[in-house]
Parts: structure tokens; sequence; C-alpha cells
């Protein structure tokens, strides 16, 4: 089961990437978090790329592609992966493509979420994240038991850096120019498939379920 989940910054790439990786036994490979992670730990990859993230551009193709491709390298990522907000240029997209020749295997669906923008600068504005594992929130929509903290871990939940309106609005203007050409990329080699992603979650995955399942009976 490889998969590319392929969608602008708060369409739910995460939210339901967490829950299809669990359900198949495959890693999420998010480079959003990745990145995170290595500002948390104040590597010389996470300063570098803060800059960029701040202010709601893309980090350099090279520095991703450099990630995904040794990320690609761990055991884990044999049996198969879902990929969440790689690739996002075209540029990405081709050294995508080498690099699964390179191992003689191939992306089974792309799945692109469709949502308002209204909807989702209401979602990045109101979204919180737990640092200790990750669980993902809304203020409004889908807020923890306990203000501020993670009902799964106890952790302290916290609002992203790019997640201000300002830096949003960046981030969507970058996803129309840099991102919206994949769409077409993907759809000329017949793997891209749209699910709605306005409404339950719930009913959301269960549109990707099926566009997954009907990938894996081709
Ligand atoms: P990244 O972390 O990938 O952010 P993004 O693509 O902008 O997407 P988000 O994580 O913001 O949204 P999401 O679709 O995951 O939504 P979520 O599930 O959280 O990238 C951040 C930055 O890193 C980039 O700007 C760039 O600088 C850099 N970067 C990362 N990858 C890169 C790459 N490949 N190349 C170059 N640079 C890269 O949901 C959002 C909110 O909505 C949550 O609060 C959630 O609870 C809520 N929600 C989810 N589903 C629903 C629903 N159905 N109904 C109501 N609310 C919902
Ligand atoms: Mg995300």
């Amino acid at each position: 089961m490889r998969l590319i989940f392929l969608g602008p910054p708060g369409a739910g790439k995460g939210t339901q990437a967490r829950m299809l990786a669990a359900e198949h036994g495959i890693p999420q490979i998010a480079t959003g978090d990745m990145l995170r992670e290595a500002l948390a730990q104040k590597t010389p990859l996470g300063l570098e790329a803060k800059a960029y993230m701040d202010r709601g551009a893309l980090v350099p193709d090279e520095v991703v592609i450099g990630l995904v491709a040794e990320r690609f390298g761990r055991p884990d990522a044999l049996s198969g992966f879902l990929l969440d907000g790689f690739p996002r240029t075209v540029a990405q997209a081709e050294a995508l493509d080498r690099l699964l020749k390179e191992r003689e295997i191939g992306i089974d669906r792309v799945i692109f979420f469709e949502v308002s923008e209204g909807e989702l600068l209401r979602r990045l504005t109101g979204r919180r994240v737990c640092r200790g594992c990750g669980a993902l929130y809304h203020m409004v929509s889908s807020p923890p038991g306990t203000a501020g903290r993670c009902d799964r871990c106890g952790g302290e939940l916290y609002q992203r850096d790019d997640d201000n309106e300002a830096t949003v609005r960046g981030r969507l203007s970058v996803y129309r120019t840099q991102t919206v050409p994949l769409l077409d990329y993907y759809r000329g080699r017949n793997l891209l498939v749209s699910v709605a992603g306005e409404g339950p979650m719930n009913d959301i995955a269960r549109s990707i379920r099926q566009a997954v399942a009907a990938a894996r009976g081709r």
C-alpha cells in the first residue's frame, strides 16, 4: 500500500493519515512533521527550515527530497507508506518518481482532499496540536476534554507558529501556485481520486477507504 495525500493546508491530511496508516500498519511520512521535529531538536536542517515555515513558504526541494529519500531507506517503509504533504511541487513529484523507480515500485493512489477556502481558514486558525503525541484538535469542532491537555496522553496542546491568519493566507497562495499543478501531474498518470474533505471525519475516512480499495482491486 503506497499512497499520497494531496491537498491544501488544513484539508485534513494529517487527521486522516494518522487513522489510515495505523489501520494498515504502514508509516505516515509527513514532511511537515519531520521538519518540525528537526526544529524541536534544533538540528541545522530544522533551523534552516524554520525561516521558510514561519513565513508560509516551501522549504527548498532538495532539502525535503533528501529527508524523504533517507526515510524511505528505513525498514518500516518497505511494506508501504502514506505520504502526507509530499510531494508538493512538480520537482518533488519527479524526484519521487525516480526514488520509486530505483526500488521498482509505484504509487497505488493519490487522494486529493477538496475543501473550501473559508473552511480551511477556520480549521487552521482553530487547530491545536499535542506536543507529546502529535494528536490533532480543533478549538470548536474537536476540542479536548480538558482545556489545553491531550485526551490521549495528557500532553500540552500548542498552536503551530504558522497557524495565524496572515501566514495561513500565504500558505494558501503558495499551495495554489506550486502544488495545484500536481493535480494534472497525477491525473495524467491516472492515479488521482478526489474526496470531499468537508463533513464528519468518519464519512471522509470511509470515502478514502473506498478509493484505496478500488486501487487495490485494479
Ligand atoms: P505541513 O505540516 O505539511 O502543513 P500543510 O500541508 O500546510 O497542512 P496542515 O498540516 O496545515 O493541514 P492538514 O491537511 O494536515 O490538516 P489537519 O489534519 O491538521 O507543512 C508545514 C510547512 O512545512 C509548509 O508550509 C512548508 O514550509 C514545510 N513543508 C512541509 N512539507 C513540505 C514539502 N513537501 N516541501 C516543502 N516544504 C514543506 O486538520 C486541520 C484542522 O482541521 C485540525 O484542527 C483538525 O482537527 C480539523 N479537521 C480535520 N478534519 C476535519 C473535518 N472533517 N471537519 C472539521 N474539522 C476537521
Ligand atoms: Mg498536516
